[in-house]
């Protein structure tokens, strides 16, 4: 069974972050998201992906290659114009196998696939699609569901009022690639808003099955701040890049830490950050690989990604900055997000 991730979006409501760059590729403590999702799926035992993307490929492909460096397998599928998530799909179904796993590429999740995959043999269904509870259910795609788990009904983005439960598609879905047949070629097609609900209407078995664990979407800043919030405060168990030298410290390799400066947990540093005397950094900060934070500088609440550089005496508050940024001396800033006008990449 291989991994098809749906990487091709544009991530408008993550911009200015997402300004150069697919979506997935933004950092997430200090490595681009799509590189989590893969060491995460490998551990739960895939080997081979697909990776479908449209805007910027060449991002992706030349940060993962062929998968060599992470010890599987990767493939691109490139959409010649904007497909959709089940044009996507569609567009990759050359190299997808019988039965494969299709993950929306922007979700952090903890999701146990083995569980998942029991449940698709066990209905004999076409389609399983991981679900998850969410209070407020108008941003995604909303199921309803008879006693054996069959979906009856998946309703993109409904108004609360129409909302059928507060069931939503999680993003992840298991397939038997016969259903590609019921997707037109060559033109944009909506997974959700189309292909689901003519699988219902055809009846070729789609199931839905309530999955534990963390789970995020991290298409808007607002949620792409919770991330990391809840990875630093362990609420989300994934991976940490850094050693933990302190409870909630990680400290990267190769940093230089003045004298009188503080580090208040849980805080992240990357590899060869320099951080000048008696600032304070966190609590919940995260600050990229090379960055360098200046003298009397106050950072909390705040994501920096690499080769940032915070002058002398400037307070951050809730603040997300993208790749490089310069930031001049004694200012104040709160809840911006900002980026630079030229691509820096990972
Ligand atoms: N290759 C490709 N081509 N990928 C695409 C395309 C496309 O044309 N359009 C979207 N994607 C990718 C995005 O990069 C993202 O990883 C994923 O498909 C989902 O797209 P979003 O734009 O993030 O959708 P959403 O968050 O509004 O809603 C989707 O995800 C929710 C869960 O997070 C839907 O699937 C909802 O039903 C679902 O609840
Ligand atoms: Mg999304």
């Amino acid at each position: 069974m291989n991994a098809l991730l749906l990487a091709g979006g544009l991530g408008t409501r993550l911009r200015p972050l997402t300004e150069h760059m697919p979506k997935p590729m933004a950092l997430v403590a200090n490595r681009p998201w799509l590189e989590h999702l893969v060491i995460q799926l490998k551990d739960q035992g895939i080997r081979d992906f697909v990776m479908a993307v449209k805007h910027y490929p060449e991002q992706i492909r030349n940060y993962f290659g062929d998968g060599g460096k992470w010890g599987v397998s990767i493939r691109y599928a490139v959409e010649p114009t904007l497909r959709g998530t089940a044009g996507a799909i569609k567009n990759a179904e050359p190299l997808l196998d019988d039965r494969f796993l299709v993950v929306n590429a922007d979700i952090v999740h903890e999701i146990d696939l083995l569980r998942l995959l029991e449940y698709h043999v066990q209905h004999g269904g076409k389609v399983t699609i991981g679900l998850t509870e969410v209070d407020d259910p108008t941003q995604y795609g909303v199921v309803e569901q008879d006693g054996s788990g069959r979906i009856l009904r998946f309703v993109e983005k409904p108004r609360l009022e129409e909302a059928p439960s507060r069931r939503i598609n999680a993003g992840i879905y298991l397939m038997e690639k016969d259903v590609l047949r019921h997707i037109p070629d060559h033109r944009e097609v909506s997974i959700e808003r189309e292909t689901f609900p003519l699988l219902i209407e055809r009846n070729v078995g789609v199931y839905g099955k309530v999955v534990t664990g963390y789970w995020m979407d991290m298409g808007t800043k607002e949620r792409y701040r919770r991330i990391h919030w809840d990875l630093l405060n362990r609420t989300c168990r994934l991976p940490i890049p850094g050693q933990e030298s302190g409870s909630g410290i990680w400290v990267g390799e190769d940093c230089r830490i003045g004298p009188g400066v503080l580090l208040v947990p849980p805080v992240l540093i990357g590899n060869r950050v320099d951080i000048g005397e008696r600032s304070i950094v966190g609590p919940f900060a995260v600050i990229g690989d090379d960055c360098t934070i200046g003298r009397y500088v106050r950072c909390s609440e705040t994501i920096m990604w690499d080769r940032c550089k915070v002058n002398d005496a400037i307070h951050l508050n809730n603040c997300i900055f993208g790749y490089g940024l310069e930031l001049g001396s004694k200012q104040i800033l709160h809840e911006a997000v900002m980026n630079r006008m030229e691509a820096m990449q990972a």
